[in-house]
């Protein structure tokens, strides 16, 4: 049977599909290779994919309703789907609100659509994020916390995902599993990300801002340890009670850390100081992130074991790789 995973050409939708690969599961990859970020990188993670026996990719975009239905047409054995395309980053989200409705909203609900007319589906898991926890003052944050205080359209639009979700589930009986990651980083991740610019920035002699004046606290979290936790909410028998058929967990590191730390480990890794700039919070930014992970370590054994300082080692390993000096 086959996984239908949205978002191939992205960091974390990447990983995901190399590891079901990896287990020797036939995959389906869809994504339009948006360029928010640099093409040349969704395209180089495809091509390391491209080659592998059980993988298919696709181009297209998720909120036209013909691209999935044409896919779900084309592959009859798709019994499991994660989605991981979407419109992410906090920031880009105050100047193109937009892209956030059309890839965030309108394509949820298309991939949910597709899973509600298909016959047989085992389980849909779906990215949603740390972000929606926005202005709460309780932390860690917990999954039974009041999500009513977004502060950035993104969040909106992640949790409208979450309750659109659990509409589904409710009307339509189709099993649902949301994830709320926390601040992703690893190899192939993100250059709109803080540890990404840093390290572009640090090995080109270039001064890098640090928002929040240096304070901010992030529950940094390896990509590893995330896959291990979508495959867990796929594979996993879960016990749904009364409700509808739908859970969501957080999944975060549950041990934040400065960003002063972070760019201290980016430094030392790529063997160069940093030239710092203190600069005060960003519209949309929250001050702390972390993860009460009590039950997704429960439900899906998710156990995080990547400290930062053995997965910015790695990350800046892949980078300097990748793109040498
Ligand atoms: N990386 C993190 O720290 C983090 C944290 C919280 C939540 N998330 C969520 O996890 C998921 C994966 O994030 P990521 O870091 O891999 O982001 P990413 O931007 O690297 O990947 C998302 C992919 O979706 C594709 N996409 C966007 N709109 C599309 C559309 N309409 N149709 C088809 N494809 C489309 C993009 O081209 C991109 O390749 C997202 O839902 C994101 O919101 C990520």
């Amino acid at each position: 049977m086959t996984v239908l995973v949205t978002g191939t050409a992205g960091f974390i939708g990447f990983h995901v599909a190399a590891a079901l690969l990896d287990r020797g599961e036939a995959v389906v990859g869809i994504d339009s290779l948006d360029p928010y970020y640099e093409v040349a990188l969704k395209e180089a993670r495809l091509a390391q994919l491209a080659p592998r026996p059980g993988f298919t990719q696709i181009r297209g975009d998720l909120a036209c309703p013909a691209t999935l239905e044409a896919v779900m047409a084309a592959h009859p054995g798709i019994d499991r789907i994660v989605h991981l395309a979407a419109q992410a980053g906090v920031r880009h989200s105050i100047d193109n609100p937009r892209a956030y409705i059309r890839a965030n909203v309108a394509g949820h609900l298309e991939v949910l659509e597709a899973a509600r007319h298909l016959q047989g589906l085992k389980r849909m898991v779906y990215a949603s994020t740390s972000s929606v926890y926005g202005a709460n003052a309780k932390r860690p944050y917990a999954v039974t916390d009041p999500v009513e205080q977004p502060v950035s359209l993104y969040a909106a639009t992640k949790r409208a995902d979450e309750l659109m979700s659990r509409t589904y589930a409710h009307l339509y009986g189709i099993p649902l599993v949301g994830l709320r990651f926390f601040t992703v980083y690893g190899p192939w991740g993100r250059p709109d990300m803080a540890y990404f610019l840093f390290a572009r920035a640090i090995s080109a002699g270039r001064p890098i801002r640090l928002f929040g004046n240096g304070t901010l606290l992030r529950d940094f979290t390896y990509i590893d340890d995330i896959v291990a936790g979508v495959l867990a909410a796929l594979d996993r028998p879960l016990t749904w009670g009364d409700g509808p058929p739908h859970r969501l967990y957080n999944l975060g590191n549950n041990r934040p850390e400065p960003v002063t730390r972070l760019v201290a480990l980016i430094e030392q890794a790529l063997g160069r100081k940093a030239v710092v700039e203190l600069t005060g919070m960003q519209p949309g930014d929250v001050e702390a992130t972390a993860a009460d992970i009590t039950e997704s370590a429960r439900d899906l054994g998710f156990a995080p074991s990547t400290p930062l300082d053995v997965g910015i080692p790695r990350f800046i390993d892949w980078f300097a790789g990748h793109y040498p000096a």
